[in-house]
């Protein structure tokens, strides 16, 4: 038992603790849409595997895979559990909770918590899976890491968030100050734009899907899925085309390889799904985003047409990975889930307010407070309902 009173303690891009209600209720919140979208589970994968499961749009995908089409899920994802005094990372949270909503629900849920680019990792997912799901229908790829140890070399390569071949003036937020500022970025280093692509490209992706394959564990017409983003222009020297960008097109390169494999052994595929920008753990970090999100949040909430992580996850369980809905795709075989955001009465009015907006107007221009919202709501903060004023039992288990 550790009861304590539990405070947020934010720094720049990452808050220190994590409230296990705050948490709770908003996987709950998740839950209940989901539950709202399908009333009765809908015909789909029934045994799923998501890797990074514990946040974000993997967290969103299990809920999405589980209420949506009833399934069995086993969620990989490294999450710090709590210690002492020290609270666990939301992620820990907000699986522990997902775990007692879908056992209430009589799902499965299974979880492997560790570091998903090792080998004790894969295998321990292995002979969970072969234990408690036979087989898997859907494997979804949906890691945010900073640094990724190569099991082969042993050699930790570290991503970074950097234009590649110039260098890159915009304006981005100050998350401390709450202000406008300028941020300079440096063009990476040769070095750092491979290391990237061995973080975030395929080479992870592919290793679990030959695994997976290997050990006999993928069903017929298996799917898997992972994802990407592309995003408007002014912020494309720091997504697109800039360390991350190029990660990404390894991942797509990738997913069309392992299509071919699936297609062939399987009569399954592989897919590259291009989510619309969302507040995450992982996206706060990257300069320019959180500005670009305050803006962005501004003008589809006024239009009505805002999605989070679980709306994003619910078009694409509902559209695309239904029985009878094979993914859909564009001319370069992607997913789009980023059509409401880059239409272009949204661009046009996010790229008028982008020209408009310094740290006068940051609050009137922008959707920053609903932005600090969000970030908070990752960590289980600013949520509705909860006392934060309140002692809560911090010790939870998974
Ligand atoms: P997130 O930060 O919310 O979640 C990352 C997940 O990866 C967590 O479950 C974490 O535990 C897990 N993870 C990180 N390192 C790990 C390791 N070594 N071993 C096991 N698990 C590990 O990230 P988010 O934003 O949901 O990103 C997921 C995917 O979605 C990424 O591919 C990202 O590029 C993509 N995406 C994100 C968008 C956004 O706006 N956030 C937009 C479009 C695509």
């Amino acid at each position: 038992m550790a009861i304590q009173v539990v405070k947020e303690r934010t720094r720049g891009f990452i808050c220190v603790t994590a409230h296990p209600e705050g948490c709770q209720r908003r996987v709950a919140e998740q839950v209940a849409a989901m539950r709202k979208a399908a009333p009765s589970p809908l015909e789909g994968p029934g045994r799923v595997l998501v890797i990074g499961a514990s946040s974000g749009y993997g967290l969103a995908t299990r809920v999405s895979a589980a209420w949506g089409f009833g399934a069995k899920t086993v969620g990989v994802f490294r999450e710090r559990p709590p210690e002492g005094r020290r609270t666990a990372s939301a992620g820990y949270y907000n699986s522990a909770a997902f775990h007692r909503l879908a056992a209430a629900d009589g799902l499965y849920a299974g979880a492997v918590n560790g570091d998903a680019f090792s080998d004790d990792v894969k295998k321990e997912t292995v002979q969970l899976v072969r234990k408690e799901l036979g087989k898997i229908d859907l494997v979804v790829y949906s890691l945010a890491a900073p640094r990724r140890t190569n099991p082969e070399t042993g050699e930790t390569a570290q991503s970074v968030l950097k234009p590649i071949g110039y260098e890159f003036t915009s304006k981005t937020i100050d998350l401390t100050q709450g202000t406008v500022t300028e941020v300079t970025l440096e063009p990476a280093e040769e070095d750092e734009i491979v290391a990237t692509i061995d973080v975030m490209g395929g080479e992870d992706w592919q290793a679990w899907i030959d695994l997976l394959s290997e050990e006999r564990l993928l069903t017929e017409g298996v799917r898997t899925l992972a994802y990407s983003y592309v995003g408007p222009e002014v912020t494309w020297p720091i997504y697109r085309d800039g360390t991350i960008g190029m990660a990404k097109k390894d991942l797509v390169q990738t997913g069309h390889q392992l299509n071919d494999m699936l297609a062939a052994q399987y009569g399954g595929g592989a897919w590259v799904s291009v989510n619309k920008a969302v507040v995450t753990q992982a996206s706060a970090a990257i300069p320019v985003v959180p500005l670009y999100l305050s803006l962005l949040f501004k003008v589809m909430k006024e239009k009505d047409l805002h999605e989070g992580c679980l709306e994003q996850m619910r078009r694409l369980a509902l559209d695309h990975l239904a029985a009878d809905k094979p993914p859909r795709v564009d001319e370069q075989r992607l997913i789009r889930l980023d059509d409401l955001e880059l239409r272009d009465d949204v661009q046009d009015a996010v790229m008028d307010l982008w020209e408009q907006v310094d740290s006068r107007n940051l609050s009137d221009i922008s959707d920053f407070a609903g932005f600090r919202k969000e970030f908070s709501g990752l960590f289980g903060f600013q949520v509705e309902g909860v006392d934060y004023d309140e002692p809560v039992e911090i010790d939870v288990r998974l």
